[in-house]
């Protein structure tokens, strides 16, 4: 019997990044209904529907990008290059076990409920902070903080130099915004190269002269297994680095910008606590600090008559799956009482799955309790939040509240 191919009646468009970062919601929102993803310029296919976001994430015909992002941007070699190809995240099967094994058991949920006391204690002090009268700056004088200060604190690094680790992963991290021009290359080179500087010296202070804090006991681990090279665990490190301060910043603005504009929802978190974990996880989904998930496909895809060749790279839209009303009816509403999976998809899946889950829902969980606990009341200054990019990390805007 010959198979006849049915050809679909919309075909998906070829969009800029510029036309993506516009107004992502809307262009979602706008493709989601007849067509499963849209092409992006650089030859990457955005998954929109929701069913499709969570079942390619561990489809076996799909597996984790290794370089191929960097690849179709023409990035080749050099310190970029050097990240993507000895991190965790850009790894696959036996190489990533290797990679994220020696750091699981130190950011489990178990061993992160152990420092939420003092990221509850770091955030109340900065919300009791008067730094410019009434007025507070929420991105550079609180969000930056709660991650930064609490990862210094995790990994042994000294107070003193946490300034100048996040100034330096912030420019690191810019190579997985979709803001980003071939301009910019040269600038996130050298930080990348700074960054690694700064991680590799840590491990040998660490291994001449233990100190009993995480660096040195994962130098022990990594020495002892011998399993990991020079390269893998300095990246491994900064890794770290870049997952876990950029992105709790943009979510702790984007949750408190959201919950600002509502004051009936401000209000009911003052009076009653138990809504600050469902609060985290809504403003998640409303408006994402990570907006996709990446993977290759392996084996030729076809969705909803639409066919994805293999060797395509995919980016699985959480921020157009989170809004998708067949799994999150009237999704534009911001609900405290919606059901919600068990797993946060914003975290991605599979063996992938983000390292820091457990650090930053505590610490979004810590700056929201924070503010909204404070003897003060925090309102709205006028300004707009403002959020950018339609994939990977996604960057916001300096956002002032005031307190009364
Ligand atoms: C709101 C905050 C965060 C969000 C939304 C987020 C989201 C994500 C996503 C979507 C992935 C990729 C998952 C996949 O490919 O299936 C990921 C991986 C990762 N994240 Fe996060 N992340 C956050 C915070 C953090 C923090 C605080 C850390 C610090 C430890 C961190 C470290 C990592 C690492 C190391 C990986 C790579 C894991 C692997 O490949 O095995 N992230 N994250």
């Amino acid at each position: 019997m010959t198979k006849t191919t049915v050809m679909p009646s919309v075909l998906p468009p070829t969009l800029s990044f510029a036309d993506l970062n516009i107004q992502p919601h809307d262009t979602f929102a706008t493709y989601r209904p007849s067509l499963p993803f849209v092409r992006r310029e650089d030859g990457a296919y955005l998954i929109l529907r929701a069913s499709d976001v969570q079942a390619l994430a561990k489809d076996p015909r799909t597996k984790q990008v290794e370089t191929q992002l960097l690849a179709a941007r023409g990035i080749s070699g050099g310190p970029i290059m050097d990240l993507f190809s000895n991190s965790m995240l850009f790894s696959n099967d036996e190489t990533h076990r290797r990679r994220r094994q020696p750091l699981a058991k130190c950011f489990s949920f178990r061993m992160m409920e152990g420092i939420r006391r003092d990221v509850r204690l770091l955030a109340e002090d900065l919300a009791s902070r008067r730094l410019d009268g009434d007025k507070l700056r929420l991105r550079d004088d609180f969000a930056s903080a709660i991650p930064s200060i609490t990862l210094a604190g995790i990994l042994g690094i000294d107070s003193s130099d946490v300034p100048l680790f996040t100034s330096i992963a912030y420019r690191v991290s810019k190579i997985l915004t979709t803001s980003w021009t071939d301009e910019d290359i040269p600038g996130i080179e050298v930080a990348a190269r700074e960054l690694e500087a700064y991680c590799s010296d840590l491990i040998a202070d660490r291994r001449r002269s233990p100190k009993g804090d995480f660096i040195s006991e994962y130098v022990a681990s990594v020495d002892q297994d011998a399993n990991l090279s020079a390269m893998e665990a300095i990246m491994q490190l900064v890794s770290i680095v870049i997952g876990g301060t950029d992105t709790t910043r943009a979510a702790i603005v984007i949750q408190t910008g959201l919950l600002l504009e509502r004051a009936d929802l401000w209000e009911a978190l003052r009076k009653d606590e138990n809504l600050i974990v469902p609060a985290v996880a809504e403003a998640l989904r409303v408006e994402p600090a990570v907006a996709s998930i990446p993977r290759l496909v392996v084996r030729d895809i076809e969705l909803d008559q639409h066919f994805i060749p293999s060797g395509s790279v995919l980016l699985l839209s959480t921020m157009s799956a989170l809004r998708d009303p067949e799994a999150f009816p009237d999704p534009e509403r911001f609900d405290l009482y919606r059901e919600r999976p068990r797993w946060h998809p914003v975290y991605g899946d599979g063996p992938h799955r983000c390292l820091g889950q457990a650090l930053a829902q505590l610490e979004l969980e810590e700056a929201l309790r924070a503010l909204v606990g404070s003897r003060h009341r925090l309102l709205p200054a006028g300004q707009q939040l403002n959020v950018h990019g339609h994939a990977g990390i996604r960057q916001v805007d300096e956002l002032e509240a005031r307190w009364t």
